[in-house]
This record gives C-alpha cells, sequence and structure tokens, in this order.
C-alpha cells in the first residue's frame, strides 16, 4: 500500500549529457524514492492513510507536507520532459503570447525567476483563477496546488537537480530546460 515511485516515460540514458543517466540515479531513483518513502512511513496509521496526494498536500502541514508536495513536484517535472525536442502548439504559443508578449519573453522571464530564487524551490508556470498565466517561484517544497492554482509547466532548481551534470552552473541548467520540456504534456495541462 501507500505510493510508488512512478515509472519515467523515457529511459534515463535518453538525454545524453543533458542529463546523464547518473543524474536520474540520484534525483529520480535516491531523492524522489525517499520522498515516497517518508510520505508512506507518515501516513501510516494516521487520518491520511489511503487519502489521494493531493488531498494529503492541501490538508497537511510540517513533514508531511513537504514529502507529499516533493512527490507531486516531482512526477510533474519527471513527466513534462521529453529527449525528443518539441516546441510549443499553436494554442499553447497563443497562450504564452498573451501573458508575455512573446515566447522569448516568457523564457526570458521564466530563467529570470528561476536563476534568482535563492536557495532550494521551484519555478513554476501556472494558470490563474481568471485564465491568466503566470511565472511563480516556491521556496523548498512548496507547490501551487496546495493554493488550488493549476500548475503548467515546472523546473526543480533544487542543486541535487543539477549538480551532478552542471555542477554550480544553475543558468546552464535553466538554458537547457527549454530543450528539453515536452510541449505536448504542457498542452495537455492546459486543455
Ligand atoms: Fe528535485
Amino acid at each position: 500500500m501507500g505510493f510508488k515511485l512512478i515509472d519515467l516515460p523515457y529511459n534515463k540514458t535518453d538525454f545524453g549529457d543533458a542529463l546523464s543517466a547518473e543524474s536520474f540515479d540520484f534525483h529520480y531513483g535516491k531523492h524522489l524514492q525517499a520522498y515516497v518513502n517518508n510520505t508512506n512511513n507518515l501516513i501510516a496509521g494516521t487520518e491520511f492513510e489511503n487519502m489521494p496526494l493531493i488531498d494529503i498536500i492541501q490538508k497537511s502541514t510540517g513533514g508531511l507536507y513537504n514529502n507529499s508536495a516533493q512527490i507531486f513536484n516531482h512526477e510533474f517535472f519527471f513527466n513534462e520532459l521529453s529527449p525528443k525536442k518539441s516546441d510549443p502548439d499553436k494554442f499553447v504559443t497563443d497562450l504564452l503570447v498573451k501573458s508575455f508578449g512573446s515566447i522569448e519573453k516568457f523564457k526570458e522571464e521564466f530563467s529570470q525567476k528561476a536563476t534568482t530564487l535563492f536557495g532550494s524551490g521551484w519555478c513554476w508556470l501556472v494558470k490563474l483563477n481568471d485564465g491568466s498565466l503566470a511565472i511563480e517561484q516556491y521556496f523548498n517544497a512548496d507547490t501551487p496546488v496546495k493554493y488550488g492554482k493549476k500548475p503548467i509547466l515546472t523546473l526543480d532548481v533544487w542543486e541535487h537537480a543539477y549538480y551532478i551534470d552542471y555542477r554550480n552552473a544553475r543558468p546552464s541548467f535553466i538554458a537547457k530546460f527549454f530543450d528539453l520540456i515536452n510541449w505536448d504534456f504542457v498542452s495537455k495541462q492546459l486543455h
């Protein structure tokens, strides 16, 4: 019972140097696995046992919130990546242009917010209640689903996400990230 480590929708060797197999061994195989294990240990025998992940995130605090939110954040992040380079479709392009002025300006603002997030956290593209898109910084494990915002795209900027392949160079990881996005996944989140 409890939560299980998701299957990746690609092989851990598919990204070459952009995201190495060793990086997946640690980020997915050890870090995400630890969040899954910790969550399962914390919900055992409590009111949260058998509760859907989103409900746990919205109703919990402290260690259980941190660990369950990290399951959601990481599953979203790993599922939105693809080794096959893609581009936003017309629907997504139109929405990004409407919200940010152009695809380039979207990438600029996303990069700027991902770069300047001090310490550990997540840079998210979210859809707000009024239908507009926004780029927001979330610290540590914090996640937009806690606040009822619709998650669209995220980048993990914890050092554990890039230190093996990019060492301390977070901006290099961010620049490469745009080539790794599965834009079809992003489009599905917006429909
Ligand atoms: Fe991570």
